[in-house]
């Protein structure tokens, strides 16, 4: 695969110092999400989120409207293994995002993937001028809590971010948020 100039490999081997790549995991790239993902995109959504995955329908809106910082992890042989989403306000209404997916698949999960995506999306979102990030996150997610506290989000509001059946009954969440001009 040609590498774009924004695309990057990501193998096991780099991570963790090694000088080859593992024979049976390919280097993954990291890159912009195309047009031509999103079956794939629908596939590895569906697999992650299951009953509160996205209809396919906005999942392409999604991508028509915010391609830039939709970044897929690709193994180069017609899977892609990980996503992270960012969707950002016009500067007039407040330059700020919103994080509105992030997932590794599973069998490729504890080795530096989803620090990887959201790493480079932050790095994205900064060079294009965006001052706040925001996301949501269930409240018993200790794995992706505790990825995006690393990163250095921190609640937004009292209760430690908590907000209560914020996508309906029963579906609370807690919003953090990053500042981006810190
Ligand atoms: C959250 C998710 C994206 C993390 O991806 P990952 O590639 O496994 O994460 P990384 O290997 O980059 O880990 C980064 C940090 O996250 C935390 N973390 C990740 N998985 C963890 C786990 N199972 N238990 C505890 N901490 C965990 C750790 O702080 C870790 O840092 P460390 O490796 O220095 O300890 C992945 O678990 C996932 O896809 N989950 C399902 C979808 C989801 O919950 N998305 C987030 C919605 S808000």
């Amino acid at each position: 695969m040609t590498a774009e100039p924004l695309e990057r490999s990501w193998g096991r081997h780099e991570r963790y110092g090694r000088t080859a790549p593992l024979p049976d995991t390919p280097p993954l790239v990291l890159r912009t999400a195309r047009e031509s993902d999103l079956p794939e995109l629908r596939r590895l959504d569906r697999e992650v989120f299951r009953e509160v995955a996205y209809p396919g329908f906005l999942l392409r809106q999604l991508w028509d409207m915010y391609a830039e910082h939709f970044l897929v992890l690709d193994d180069g042989a017609g899977r892609l293994r990980g996503y992270v989403l960012a969707a950002t306000r016009t500067p007039a209404l407040g330059p700020d995002s919103w994080i509105l997916g992030l997932c590794v698949a599973r069998d490729r999960r504890r080795g530096g993937l989803g620090r990887e995506l959201m790493t480079e999306v932050l790095e994205r979102l900064r060079r294009d001028g965006v001052e706040r990030v925001r996301l949501t996150v269930e409240p018993a997610n200790r794995a992706a809590l505790l990825l995006y506290r690393s990163l250095g989000f921190s609640p937004e509001g009292p209760d430690a971010g908590l907000r209560r059946d914020y996508f309906g009954p029963g579906m609370d969440r807690r919003i953090l948020r990053l500042d981006l001009t810190a």
